[in-house]
Formats: structure tokens, C-alpha cells, sequence
């Protein structure tokens, strides 16, 4: 996927101690920007941790495409493992390891489906060949073969020819509502700072507490 013009947010904290943010998206806001300037690739990129219908974890790379005070967007074809796993348990946990800072970010909360308008207009931003791409991928299902995969590629590329090419129904984004979400860098001799921020529901207020390496 190609690499974006940088997320930002208005409010990013500026500088200071870590420890002493009282409020996460800000603070998340600051360490992302320093991210996207310090990664040799990819600062979106975050691990995804779901968990399956007998509950054994599930874990993945996919990129951060959006974030706010309503939670962290990433997007995905729905009938992937992943997308099943959420429509059945929509929970999940998201880590960011920025090797560049020896920083870490980790949330977890409820998920939920991003609006279609809000999907249609992140896939318009799409190339073209990814978004012909989401047509010719059942992501997560057996695949015979390589050449069976460039058909359904050709094929897409047919059909969609002239014009935009429309989101397919099954292509879309979630977004993950945190509810915990935890800083740590490194400090040496492995004495790291943590700090975790915690609140009961996604519109209650947050709670800060420090926590031992
Ligand atoms: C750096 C990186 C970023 C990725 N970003 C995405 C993404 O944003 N969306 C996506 O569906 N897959 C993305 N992938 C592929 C996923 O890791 C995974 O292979 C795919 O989504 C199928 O996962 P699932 O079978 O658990 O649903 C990315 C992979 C890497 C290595």
C-alpha cells in the first residue's frame, strides 16, 4: 500500500515528559508525528490482535489510516478472517512498535464498522489498481493458484474499465474505540517509563496510572 501524506492532528502535545500527559490522543498524536518523521517505512503500520470464535487470538499487520477522539480506523476486506472475527467479537487490540523511538502503543476497546460515506471516500483516495485489487481478492480464502488470482484481476480490470471504480460491499474500514492504551519507551538497563491511561467507556473521562517495566 503506498505510504500516504502524513496523519496529523491539530492538538499534538509539543514537548515535555511523557509521564506527565494527562490525555492519550494527544500524546498519541505527538509520538505519531515524531514517528512518521523518524521510520525508515511505514509509521502506520500497527499490529491487530482479534480473537476467533474459540477464542484463540488472531494477530496481523494493517495500517492506520485515521484517527480522533472516536477511535483508530483501519480498513479491510469484511469477509476476511479478521473482518469474521470482529462481526462475531467486535474487540480487538492494536500495538505500535516505532523501532526508530524505542516506542511502544497499545490500546484496546470495542469495534465498530466505519459509515459508508466515510469508507467510499477513504477507497476514492485508493490507486486504482488497489481498489481494482479489493474487487479481485477474496482476501483470507484458499487461492488455487497465482493465475487464478491475475483472472480475477483482468477481469475486475474489464469490467471496471472506464469511469470510478465503486467500493466493493465487502471492502470497508473499522474503527477500534480505545478504552485502555498504554505508552512505553525505553529507558536503559530495561527501567522503561510506561504510563496507561484507562476509562470505563468511550465517552467517560480517562484515569493515568504508572506501571512498574
Ligand atoms: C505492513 C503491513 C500492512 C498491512 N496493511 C493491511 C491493511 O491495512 N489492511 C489489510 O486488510 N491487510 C493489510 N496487510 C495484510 C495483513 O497483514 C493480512 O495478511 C491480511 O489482511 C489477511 O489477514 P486475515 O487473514 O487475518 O484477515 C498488511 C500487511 C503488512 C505487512
Amino acid at each position: 500500500m503506498a505510504n500516504s501524506s502524513p496523519i496529523q492532528h491539530p492538538n499534538a502535545l509539543t514537548s515535555g515528559d511523557f509521564t506527565e500527559a494527562d490525555e492519550p490522543l494527544r500524546l498519541f498524536a505527538t509520538w505519531f508525528e515524531e514517528a512518521q518523521r523518524s521510520e525508515p517505512s511505514d509509521a502506520s503500520a500497527m499490529t491487530l490482535a482479534t480473537v476467533d470464535d474459540v477464542g484463540l487470538p488472531d494477530a496481523r499487520m494493517v495500517l492506520l489510516k485515521g484517527f480522533d477522539e472516536r477511535g483508530f480506523v483501519f480498513y479491510t476486506n469484511t469477509g476476511s478472517a479478521k473482518g469474521r472475527e470482529l462481526d462475531r467479537n467486535p474487540k480487538a487490540a492494536l500495538v505500535f512498535h516505532w523501532k526508530s523511538l524505542n516506542r511502544q502503543v497499545r490500546l484496546r476497546g470495542p469495534v465498530e464498522a466505519v459509515e459508508a460515506a466515510e469508507a467510499d471516500a477513504y477507497f476514492a483516495t485508493r490507486a486504482r489498481l488497489a481498489q481494482i485489487g479489493a474487487w479481485a481478492s477474496k482476501q483470507s480464502a484458499p487461492l488455487e493458484s497465482r493465475m487464478a488470482f491475475e483472472k480475477a484481476i483482468a477481469l475486475a480490470m474489464a469490467k471496471y474499465a472506464v469511469g470510478t471504480v465503486p467500493r466493493p460491499p465487502y471492502w470497508s474500514g473499522y474503527r477500534v474505540k480505545p478504552l485502555i492504551m498504554e505508552f512505553w519507551h525505553d529507558r536503559p538497563y530495561r527501567l522503561h517509563d510506561r504510563i496507561e491511561f484507562k476509562r470505563a467507556a468511550t465517552e467517560a473521562p480517562w484515569s493515568k496510572t504508572r506501571l512498574y517495566p
